[in-house]
């Protein structure tokens, strides 16, 4: 003891010393360590080594050692056991009741954590426990280049976490069969397994496997016919060409894109509220995908929009992406809770989405098997913690008028406040301060309490959700407020800012100016608005939130990206940094996850079947070299998605056959190896839209606000408690399925049957499902019903007479080729049936209409016409 006190003593003398001494004083101080090592051996104190060491490789190293620490609390060294983890410090040096790893041992600290975990670890014996506080006691002396536990590099060895490398094109015997690089690779492995690819689909088959993979919707008889006449050898590359540039590619591929960030239209919870202007971000994403926006450009306008230099409108729109989180306008909902969700929200649908990782696994602990620790998540959390949501003026085609006239109506405006500006201002400074105030001292004041929090949940409605927004700009200096959010500012107060005077508010007649305000709106509509977010003036500081709970903050913590993975240089770094790593080429997982998501649409799977999880739990690629191929020329093409497309379904793997052929279903029996193409089940959208499409149903209108579609009444009333469904009229009625409103809590009843995923919540990849309700959909849902009767009047409208001859129109509007005879005989069988069978007609419809409205409700029940072959 003594001898550490006269180190002490030792060290302050020194620190008295000029500049230059500081060199020697480092020196001296390491050897006084050294030295005082050794000494405890030869006494009878405590000896790290033989004393504590031990203890913490058998009771703590498991969890606390080098890699990716609990709690991001290490055990492996004196600095890092020094600098403590997620709850701070855990030891005090000299102070052993102050040091909370003490206190966790010996089962007496505040928050009942006790070490190692209940049920995880043996307690530590009295002894044992004795020693280390002993240990504490005396500066819990370690010596400095001493290091436990070992590194694996086991996990940073996985494959994913690998920089992509351009892979060699490999040999291959039969040449002639590859159209291009795709095929190589995935011949190789076929005939490396001696299994021949499958010959190639018919033409039929193939333009409306392409036609409905590329747009959504089925090939018209007459586009089947030019395709078949033309004998040209780039007859398929032009037919996929004209698909890619058709706007339908867009209104098809969002659906994607919208299952990924769970795209609704209204807040989800019990009120599930509509959001009016949801939409928005919904025609952004067709649009960027019709124009072919590089995906590096679309995942930074989406991340971060709102921080580009000079940004525009249309890039800030993107940051409608990150309004797709739930939220919750109910009294007494707790806003910093849900504010909290949604940023949590945010960070796990990046994980997901670019990085193909489970971030929210490590929410409450550390990721149990990818390299990431919860500090990780939380400095990734931290990037969206500054964000707030605001609906901004995104000016729709033909409101370029409303926004010229924005000078005459501030002009007009201003003059109806000029009188009262003085008294006016000082009023509302007033409020202002007490709602601050208010909000930094809730217990104090309950009214002004109660105020603040009625703002949060008022602001936005009507104009769409945006809670944020309206405690953000009261939190704003005057001077930083854009003029419209003075203007929405003063009108709410108007509203509702009796509070603060009420005398004063009647004396100077300001009911009385905020209707005239309110007249003046009406006469210069505003420009719409957009959901988006924009950086807080003065953003929060972020905490690991210890065990997942944010009423626990542990350390604070700032943007940073995890250490597996390239480091994001700059300091200070904002979500645009963050958005820009990820496009980064030194990241390894955004082009290889995008382009596996979009190759598991065209052949059922993915080359990675767990499109969602490239971490170690999910499943090895089939064709890790493809992948590689793909991925780095998606990237090192300027991110072109519509080349990707082009690539994968101009090869000729995507072209081949789907049929079993005999052998293959030993040697490849889940396809894997694409021995074959795949039929699959169209998506629920597709199945309602090809049933439009080919009734002459379908209105082509692009984009704009939610349509309503018809609904069983049943459906109807079970599911609306606060919302109504009336159903919309017109053409509106006739829309593709991705014009439907999604409300989070009762999504449309036909989409859910054809397993279109919960809207709350990401999806990769859908299921597909068969089950009888998808048949008895087809049969009674009145969308079908009607498709069913307008196929029926067009036959008789377009091919009068002939039966044979109206059956072969019907068969091919719906499933493109001619019918065998067979299936003629069959059809014609049950028309006579029907025929005979009904009833002298009721109303306007006659007998063959009826009988033939049976026969298309057949044709739209066919297997061959809901699946894509
Ligand atoms: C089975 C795994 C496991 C073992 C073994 C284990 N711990 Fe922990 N430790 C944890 C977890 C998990 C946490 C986080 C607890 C929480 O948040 O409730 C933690 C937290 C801690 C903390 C808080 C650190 C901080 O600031 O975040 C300390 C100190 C600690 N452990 C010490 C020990 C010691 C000393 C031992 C050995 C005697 C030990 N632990 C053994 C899993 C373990
Ligand atoms: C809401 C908080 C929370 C989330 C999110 C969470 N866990 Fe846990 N998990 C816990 C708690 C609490 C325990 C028990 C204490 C512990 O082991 O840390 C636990 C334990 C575990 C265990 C067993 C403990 C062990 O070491 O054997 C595994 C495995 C696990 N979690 C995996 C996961 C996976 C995978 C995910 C993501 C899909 C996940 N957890 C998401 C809270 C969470």
């Amino acid at each position: 003891m003594r001898d550490r006190f006269a180190a002490r003593r030792f060290i302050i003398l020194n620190f008295s010393l000029p500049v230059c001494l500081v060199l020697l004083l480092s020196l001296t101080l390491l050897s006084a360590e050294k030295k005082r090592g050794t000494q405890k051996k030869e006494t009878d104190s405590i000896s790290f080594a033989r004393d504590i060491q031990p203890v913490l490789e058998a009771h703590c190293l498991s969890c606390h050692g080098l890699e990716k620490p609990e709690s991001s609390f290490s055990l492996s060294s004196r600095k890092s056991a020094l600098l403590g983890g997620n709850y701070g410090k855990a030891i005090v040096p000299g102070k052993p009741e102050q040091s909370p790893l003490l206190l966790m041992i010996s089962g007496t600290h505040q928050d009942e954590i006790v070490m190692p975990p209940e049920g995880e670890g043996e307690r530590l014996s009295e002894k044992e426990i004795a020693a280390i506080r002993q240990w504490i006691k005396d500066g819990a002396v370690w010596p400095d280049d001493l290091i436990l536990g070992t590194k694996s590099r086991s996990r940073e060895q996985h494959w994913a976490f690998q920089p992509i490398v351009n892979s060699m094109l490999p040999a291959v015997q039969n040449q002639r069969w590859c159209k291009n690089e795709i095929d190589r690779f995935i011949l190789q492995r076929l005939e490396d397994e001696k299994i021949s690819p499958s010959p190639a689909a018919d033409k039929t088959t193939l333009i409306r496997r392409v036609t409905l993979d590329l747009t959504g919707l089925p090939p018209t008889p007459a586009e089947v016919d030019q395709f078949l006449n033309d004998s040209s050898p780039e007859a398929y590359e032009h037919l996929v060409d004209r698909l890619l540039a058709s706007p339908r590619f867009g209104e098809k591929w969002a659906r994607q894109w919208l299952d990924l960030c769970h795209y609704a239209d209204s807040d989800g919870y019990l009120t599930d509220a509509v959001r009016p202007h949801a939409w928005r971000y919904r025609d952004w994403v067709v649009e960027s995908l019709n124009e072919n926006k590089p995906f590096d450009q679309f995942t930074i306008e989406q991340l971060a929009g709102d921080l580009l230099p000079e940004t525009t409108f249309a890039q800030h729109e993107g940051t409608g992406f990150l309004r797709q989180t739930l939220s919750n306008r109910e009294g007494g909902a707790d806003l910093e809770e849900f504010r909290v969700n949604k940023v949590v929200d945010r960070t796990k649908l990046m994980g997901t989405i670019w990085l193909g990782l489970t971030l929210d696994c490590c929410r409450c602990h550390n990721h149990k098997y990818d390299p990431i620790t919860q500090k990780e998540f939380y400095q990734f959390y931290a990037f969206f913690n500054s964000a707030y949501e605001v609906n901004i003026d995104a000016p729709l085609a033909g409101e370029q008028q409303r926004l010229e006239q924005q000078a005459e109506y501030q002009q007009k405006r201003q003059a109806l406040i000029d009188p009262l500006r003085e008294p006016l201002e000082k009023l509302q400074r007033e409020w202002e301060q007490k709602m601050l105030y208010a909000a930094s001292h809730p217990a104090e004041d309950h009214h002004w309490a109660r105020a603040w929090e009625v703002m949060g949940l008022v602001w936005g409605v009507g104009t769409g959700e945006g809670q944020q927004e309206g405690l953000e700009i009261l939190k704003m200096k005057p001077e930083q407020r854009s003029q419209r959010q003075q203007d929405d500012l003063l009108d709410y107060f108007l509203g509702r800012g009796q509070l603060v005077n009420g005398d004063r508010f009647k004396e100077l007649k300001l009911g009385e100016l905020a209707r005239k305000l309110g007249e003046l709106r009406k006469a210069y509509p505003a420009v719409s608005r957009a959901p988006g977010v924009r950086e807080m003036q003065t953003p929060p500081q972020a905490f690991v939130h210890l065990r997942g709970s944010f009423q626990a903050p542990g350390i604070p913590v700032e943007p940073a990206t995890p250490e597996f993975l390239p480091a994001l240089q700059k300091k200070n770094q904002s979500r645009l940094d963050l958005a820009r790593w990820l496009v980064s080429n030194d990241n390894p997982l955004t082009a290889r996850v995008t382009v596996n998501r979009i190759w598991q649409e065209y052949f059922g799977q993915g080359l990675v079947v767990s499109s969602d999880d490239f971490g170690t739990q999910g499943t090895k690629p089939s064709h890790p070299q493809l992948l590689d191929w793909l991925a780095y020329h998606f990237r090192n093409r300027g991110w072109n998605v519509k080349d990707l497309h082009r690539m994968i379904v101009t090869s000729a793997t995507y072209r081949q056959s789907s049929r079993m052929r005999p052998g293959i279903h030993q040697k490849d029996p889940s396809n894997r190896l694409l021995s074959r193409q795949i039929s699959l089940r169209l998506p629920a959208e597709t199945v309602r839209d090809q049933a439009l499409a080919v009734s002459g149903l379908l209105t082509e209108k692009q984009g704009g606000p939610c349509v309503r579609p018809p609904q069983p009444d049943s459906v109807v009333m079970e599911a609306f408690g606060y919302n109504t469904w009336e159903v919309s009229k017109g053409e509106d009625r006739y829309r593709r399925g991705l014009y439907t409103l999604i409300l989070r809590t009762s999504p449309y009843a036909q989409s859910v049957i054809f397993d279109a995923p919960n809207p709350s919540q990401t999806c990769s990849r859908r299921d597909r499902s068969n089950t009888p309700l998808q048949a008895l959909t087809l049969l009674n849902d009145p969308v079908f019903f009607e498709a069913a009767r307008n196929l029926a009047q067009q036959v008789l409208k377009e091919q009068q007479g002939d039966l044979e001859e109206q059956l072969r129109y019907a068969f091919r509007l719906c499933l493109s080729r001619e019918p065998q005879a067979q299936e003629v005989a069959r059809l014609k069988l049950l028309y006579q049936q029907e025929l005979n069978q009904s009833e002298t007609s009721e109303g306007k419809i006659s007998k063959e209409e009826a009988a033939w409205t049976v026969v298309a409700s057949v044709l739209l029940n066919l297997h061959e016409f809901i699946t894509r072959d």
